[in-house]
């Protein structure tokens, strides 16, 4: 694993950008695996720019999200489909982009649809991943078991915690969502994960240097071959 360590916030989301732009530049039809939260708006911001500036065209590009809230239409301005549109697809010119249909009431089929869309695809280039403060990664929360697809998950309560600041209240947060699976996952050729703030210090060293467990889903990124750490001073304060 490589790790860049960063000034702040602001210098994590410059160096992440920087490292899709190459794998774009380098390779303008790839898949890039895309994800939602607050830590990677910064990077959409400078992706954003870098296209606006004529360095960067994504005509040839197809994305593929992480995972959606189950029962949100497209136009909740919590669901992620209207979080990618308004942060970056709208700003840009992907050739494509898909995430699970958070509106499928059929989860089984929906993950099944998924799953195929991606392998169809071709696989996942480059993912971008956050980290939950229980060390989940796209909606895989702790359990005892690795789920290797997508699937659907029961959020837990600490998730709906966290993810409340975003809704009028925490009842009004969605209990399940349609993620890609770790095997999804650990399929990409190579991963960026994103990571600022002290609050995730603990997480950062429980997920890259403890024990490779379900219980820490994040984990399980020890063991692929090709995985970049872009985080924060802050958030590496636990090394
Ligand atoms: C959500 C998303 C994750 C994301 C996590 C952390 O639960 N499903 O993909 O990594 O939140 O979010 P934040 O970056 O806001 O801390």
């Amino acid at each position: 694993m490589k790790i860049y360590r960063t000034a702040n916030y602001e210098e994590m989301s410059r160096k992440a950008a920087n490292i899709i732009a190459a794998q774009v530049t380098l390779k303008p039809d790839c898949v890039l695996g895309l994800a939602t939260g607050s830590t990677p708006i910064g990077t959409y911001k400078h992706l954003i720019e870098k296209y606006e500036a004529g360095e960067l065209d994504f005509s040839e590009t197809v994305s593929v999200n992480l995972d959606e809230y189950k029962g949100l239409p497209k136009e909740n301005d919590q669901s992620y489909d209207y979080f990618m549109h308004h942060n970056l697809f709208n700003h840009i010119n992907m050739k494509a982009s898909y995430l699970p249909d958070g509106t499928k009431e059929d989860g089984e089929a929906e993950c099944r649809r998924y799953e195929a869309l991606i392998q169809e695809q071709g696989g996942v280039d480059l993912q971008l991943l956050g980290l939950g403060h229980n060390g989940h990664i796209g909606f895989n929360e702790p359990s005892e078991i690795f789920e290797k697809e997508t699937h659907c998950v029961d959020l837990q309560e600490s998730t709906i915690e966290a993810n409340k600041r975003f809704f009028a209240s925490a009842d009004e947060v969605p209990r399940q969502a349609y993620t890609m699976g770790i095997k999804t996952i650990m399929q990409a050729k190579k991963i960026l994960l994103v990571v600022s703030g002290e609050d995730k210090a603990e997480t950062v060293k429980k997920a890259f240097f403890g024990p490779v467990t379900p219980k820490v889903p994040a984990s399980i990124l020890q063991l692929h071959p090709d995985v970049i750490l872009v985080a924060d001073e802050a958030a590496l304060s636990a090394l």
